[in-house]
């Protein structure tokens, strides 16, 4: 059958023995009559966002191929089920917008993952707006500063003093789980376990996705293609090598992370500068730690035992501290590297690239996650606008994430740079870095800047 508008390019050689691309049949999906003005439009001129009927309605029908089988058309397809793809999908949702979310990884997978645990109150309030805030505000705790140190003493940077702001102590790992909850609910398509994922015709008005599930070759044709696929994803590389350009600094340690069921050091988080290496001392809950060293860049996870492990945090961190650390043994423990990197433009055509597979930021500051989560309030404002007829915000989404972005590169730059130990620092060096940190425990200035940027810069 020849489909009203014309039948797409792609299909014109394929006979029926040609086609060897599955369709995508979800659950809950029927085929509908096509109505020739549903085809592949967007409705023009504004509607109602709260209107969800109407607009799925228009922008989404379903077609058959040559062979004769329904192909789905949908109108914003996610690569990647990390925080980023997952909260897309879900304030998508909110407006009415559909999309399927594609995840290489099983859930239990990606919820095995442990990352970092301070929101700004940007996210916390984005998240509130996506409707996931309920456990976050029972469990997570509001903290309203952070000690920084050096020589073994600290002292406190008062956030809220400061900038009236607070940031929330709630793991990724927890935002995820409530993320992946909350799309259950609502019924959102996320398909686990996809493999090869392909992305098509980017740049022009026929983007399309292909990948295994199940065994099947499967096709989704979109309207977008949002890249949320993490740093080593497909979607970055989509982008033609004469349009990317790359920004990177590899820092040449990484953070050796132990969790443990221990209750944490201070109430506030500690970041300590030592003629050793960093420390940080963070937390999860009141039973629950989260520890980090700088280590060399080659070192292994495994040649740390966890007596070394506390050993070396209480020499690095102050002397009241270390006195009153509970130690007991590590339920996890690995090393993360450390990098900042950009990519621009983090929109090309229709794939618009969202949190890691745009951007790293060494996490000196805790400002991956709410990164990403910016990155994902910019775009969800764009996709909104866009389906209400107005392509502004889809055309300024790049640079807009992207003014934001490298305020956050420069701020987890520059904490890495205070805090840790570089191997040609020399004793110059670290007296510069107790300089600096002295100049911020004596102005109120000076903290009032870092406080501003670990809360996190208005979206
Ligand atoms: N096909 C499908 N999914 C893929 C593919 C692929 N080829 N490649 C990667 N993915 C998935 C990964 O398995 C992962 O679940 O994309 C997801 C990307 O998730 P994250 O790496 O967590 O990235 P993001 O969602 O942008 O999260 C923000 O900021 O600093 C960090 O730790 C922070 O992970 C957090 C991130
Ligand atoms: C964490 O709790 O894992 C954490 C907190 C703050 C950071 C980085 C990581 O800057």
């Amino acid at each position: 059958m020849q489909a009203a508008w014309g039948t797409p390019s792609r299909f014109r050689q394929a006979g029926p023995g040609h086609c060897r691309i599955g369709i995508l049949a979800l659950p809950g999906w029927s085929a509908r009559p096509l109505d020739p003005r549903q085809a592949g439009c967007r409705p023009a001129g504004r509607r109602d966002p709260d209107d969800r009927r109407e607009l799925i309605d228009i922008a989404n029908y379903y077609r058959q191929d040559r062979c004769g089988r329904m192909v789905v058309r949908i109108q914003v397809c996610i690569i990647g089920g990390g925080p980023s793809g997952l909260l897309l999908a879900q304030l998508l949702d909110l407006q009415g917008i559909e999309t399927v979310v594609l995840e290489r990884r099983s859930r239990a997978h990606v919820l095995g993952r442990i990352r970092a645990g301070v929101l700004e109150w940007g996210s916390v309030e984005l998240l509130r707006k996506a409707g996931v805030g309920d456990r976050m505000d029972a469990e997570g705790f509001a903290h309203e500063g952070i000690y920084l140190a050096a020589q073994n003493r600290g002292f406190r940077i008062d956030f809220n003093a400061l900038t009236g702001h607070r940031v929330m102590v709630y793991g990724q790992t927890e935002v995820t789980r409530d993320l992946y909850d909350a799309r259950d609910r609502a019924g959102g398509r996320v398909l686990h376990g996809v493999e090869g994922v392909a992305l098509h015709g980017v740049d022009g008005s026929d983007p399309h996705v292909t990948f295994t599930h199940d065994g099947t070759e499967k096709r989704i044709d979109c309207d977008f293609i949002a890249g949320c696929d993490g740093f080593h994803g497909p979607s970055r590389r989509a982008i033609p090598a004469s349009v990317l350009r790359e920004f990177e600094r590899v820092y040449p340690f990484g953070w050796l992370g132990v969790l443990s069921e221990t209750p944490p050091v201070a109430d506030e988080l500690i970041y300590a500068n030592h003629a050793r290496g960093f420390a940080l001392c963070s937390m999860r809950n009141a039973n629950l730690s989260r520890y980090y060293l700088q280590v060399p860049a080659d070192e292994t996870a495994g040649t740390w035992s966890d007596d070394a492990f506390w050993d070396e945090l209480r020499r690095r961190i102050p002397g009241d501290a270390a006195e009153t650390l509970v130690t007991g043994p590590a339920i996890e423990k690995s090393i993360a590297p450390l990098r900042s990197y950009v990519a621009e433009p983090m929109r090309w055509g229709r794939l618009l690239l969202v949190g890691d597979a745009a951007h790293i930021v060494p996490p000196t500051g805790a400002k991956g996650l709410n990164l990403a989560f910016s990155d994902v309030h910019y775009l969800h404002e764009a996709l909104t606008r866009y389906y209400l007829g107005d392509d502004a915000g889809i055309e300024g989404y790049s640079g807009r994430a992207l003014a934001r972005v490298w305020k956050a590169e420069r701020f987890s730059w520059s904490m890495t740079t205070m805090l840790h130990r570089f191997a040609d620092q020399g004793s110059f060096g670290q007296r510069i870095q107790e300089a600096e940190l002295a100049y911020l425990e004596g102005s109120a200035a000076a903290q009032t800047a870092l406080a501003e940027n670990y809360v996190g810069l208005p979206f």
